[in-house]
């Protein structure tokens, strides 16, 4: 397990940034140059490209700044009723357009109330562990994401088939910039900043997060208090 210093988160960043933003110049620049030669088929292949490649930027500084707003204290959450199935299909189209060769197995139980949750950092949490799921998972294989309430949490479970997280790991991974010193976490990229900033955010909302793997099966379950049951609750407090 990698524990990274400054040096190395800033030359982790770097790399980070540099990857995408070398693609978006190298494809932008064989378009210019080549346009008049390049059919459609192949200009629409680079401009996914281009797209796909600026997803990964805007996440990767998404990342960046939620950590130096996670040191602030006054870092503001507005609280919302968030329906679970929309945000969970928005992100999984995002991600199914990056990662062609999975298949995405939706299960959200009828029964589910929404969560009340800021929007935005519910869809940073569930970004971070989806692409996970698909960044880490075997290739060709199946994501499932199900979700059904338990008393008054509602649980998300996104679950993956690929090379298991060590037990000994299941605690560091949320530490800020851990990655597993594997083949698999050196051969995609990645800065370890993800997963702290998940569990952040998670309990700033008043939720959990754990993850257990076992045979080759890797699972994270997401804990959020439901709406209605956190409104009664301020009711109370206010009558
Ligand atoms: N679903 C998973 N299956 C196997 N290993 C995982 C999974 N999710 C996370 N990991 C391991 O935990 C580490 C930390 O994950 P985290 O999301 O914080 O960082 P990252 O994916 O390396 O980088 P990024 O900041 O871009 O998310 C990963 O590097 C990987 O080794
Ligand atoms: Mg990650």
């Amino acid at each position: 397990m990698k524990n990274n210093n400054y040096e190395d988160f800033i030359s982790t960043i770097s790399h980070e940034l540099r990857t995408p933003l070398t693609s978006i110049r190298g494809f932008s620049q064989t378009m210019l140059s080549s346009w008049d030669k390049l059919d459609d088929e192949s200009k629409k292949k680079f401009l996914n490209i281009i797209v796909e490649q600026s997803n990964r930027l805007i996440n990767l500084v998404e990342n960046m700044l939620s950590v130096t707003k996670l040191q602030n204290t006054k870092d503001n959450l507005i609280y919302k009723e968030v329906s679970v199935k929309p945000v969970v299909d928005t992100i999984t189209t995002i991600i199914k357009n990056q990662y062609k060769d999975k298949t995405f197995d939706i299960n959200i139980d009828k029964s589910v109330p929404p969560v009340l949750a800021d929007k935005d950092k519910f869809q940073q949490i569930l970004t971070n562990l989806i692409e996970n799921a698909a960044k880490y998972g075997d290739e060709n294989s199946t994501i499932s994401i199900k979700a059904y309430l338990s008393e008054e949490t509602v649980i998300i479970k996104i679950i993956n088939q690929g090379p298991e997280i060590p037990k000994d790991c299941y605690e560091k991974i949320f530490h800020k910039f851990s990655r597993i010193d594997n083949p698999l976490t050196r051969k995609v990229q990645g800065s370890g900043l993800g997963l702290y900033i998940t569990k952040n955010l998670t309990e700033k909302m008043g939720g959990k997060i754990s993850v257990k793997s076992e045979n080759r099966l890797t699972t994270f379950e997401l804990c959020l208090p439901c709406a209605n049951i956190e409104k009664q609750a301020r009711d109370k407090c206010r009558q």
